[in-house]
């Protein structure tokens, strides 16, 4: 008999006490399948989502991260090699509630089935979004020169001849900075085949003397030609003394990474885009200049000149050039002046 100052019993809990379940082998297996599905899943949607390059035509989707995808396989490897108290927590936390053993499996199988037509729905209906910009190298990088702006430097570069130099000296800076332009041309094969050898002061005037008498060797038995020649190179004389710098154009022959030669034209044309580049530079920096291809196959080929400006090499037969002489100055002329014309481009383009 229960003494009446003796407690009552406490009541029974309103919620019952959490079972933990013991996994069957079965429920075990079942569980990891749910959790590579899902693993094997996510990394689907994410490497087809753009996010890490992963569309081909460069639209970007929405995807899971890498961080999801590898909770999925961490989860699948516990369930399956686990202790059984980490796999008790993960069925609960996948089934969010307690429910009769029996049922897990079913849940898990049909999470799988929804998990993976989840993913593969969001991977067929994402709105593409416009590819991200490409990062700029620093957070201080200027802002590229407007569509306009771009076209005027482009439409408004000429070629500006010595007679119109001011004699003036181009700051060594400027100069360097147009090479720098120059260096970033195109290169098929990444051979970056341009060479330039920068002539001034003292040089300038030996470059001089270096023309004519290689002008001299070339045309030793041709006395006619060899005299109308040193009369027109001194004639011009004058004129190219108000030049302030000559940059000898050298296409160099280089194997690629793989030991071969690019096609010679193609090797021509990235120089020519390395010129174009440094007269682009110095047009935006206020100088002028123009490209001479006086002498490319007179005495710039001579093998003294070649030496002199690091032309004489050759790979399996294929020769290094000169392809010619860019002469930099300063003008005080209008650039608006000088003659410039083009024919419609409307005979030059045919569209399809
Ligand atoms: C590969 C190449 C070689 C050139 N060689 C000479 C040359 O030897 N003498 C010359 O007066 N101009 C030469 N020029 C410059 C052209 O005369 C000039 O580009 C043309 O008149 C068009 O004028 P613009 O550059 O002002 O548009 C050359 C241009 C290029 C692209």
């Amino acid at each position: 008999m229960r003494s009446p100052f003796s407690r009552p019993p406490p009541p029974p809990p309103l919620v019952p006490e959490p079972t933990f379940v013991t996994l069957t082998t079965e429920s075990k297996l079942i569980a990891t399948i749910y959790f590579t599905c899902a693993a094997v899943a996510l990394y689907f949607a994410y490497s087809c989502s753009g996010v890490n390059g992963g569309a081909s035509n460069g639209a970007s989707k929405a995807g899971p991260t890498p961080v999801t995808t590898f909770a999925a396989v961490a989860a699948a490897l516990l369930l399956l090699v686990g202790p059984p108290d980490s796999v008790d927590t993960i069925l609960r936390l996948v089934t969010l509630s307690e429910m009769p053993l029996g049922a897990i499996p079913a849940v898990l199988v049909l999470g799988a089935a929804l998990t993976l037509a989840v993913s593969f729905l969001s991977i067929a209906f994402a709105t593409p979004t416009p590819p991200t910009p490409p990062t700029p190298p620093s957070s201080t990088t200027p802002a590229l020169p407007s569509s306009e702006a771009t076209f005027q430097l482009l439409r408004r570069r000429r070629s500006v001849f010595p007679k119109d130099y001011t004699g003036a000296p181009v700051p060594r800076p400027v100069i360097e900075r147009a090479l720098e332009a120059a260096n970033w041309a195109p290169t098929h094969g990444k051979t970056e085949p341009w060479r330039f050898v920068v002539f001034a002061g003292a040089a300038l005037d030996a470059l001089h003397t270096i023309k004519r008498e290689a002008t001299q060797r070339q045309l030793a038995s041709k006395p006619v030609e060899l005299a109308a020649a040193l009369t027109k190179m001194d004639a011009k004389r004058a004129e190219l003394e108000k030049v302030s710098a000559i940059v000898a154009i050298v296409r160099k022959r280089v194997p690629n990474a793989k030991g071969l030669l690019m096609p010679e034209w193609e090797e021509t044309c990235a120089v020519a885009c390395a010129v174009q580049n440094l007269h682009l530079q110095l047009t935006a920096d206020g100088y002028v200049g123009y490209w001479s291809s006086g002498g490319v196959d007179g005495w710039a080929d001579d093998p003294e000149v070649r030496r002199l400006v690091g032309a004489d090499g050759a790979v399996d037969g294929a020769r290094d050039k000169v392809l010619g002489w860019f002469h930099v100055g300063v003008t005080d002329k209008n650039p608006e002046s000088f003659q410039a014309r083009r024919g419609k481009l409307t005979e030059k383009v045919t569209w399809l």
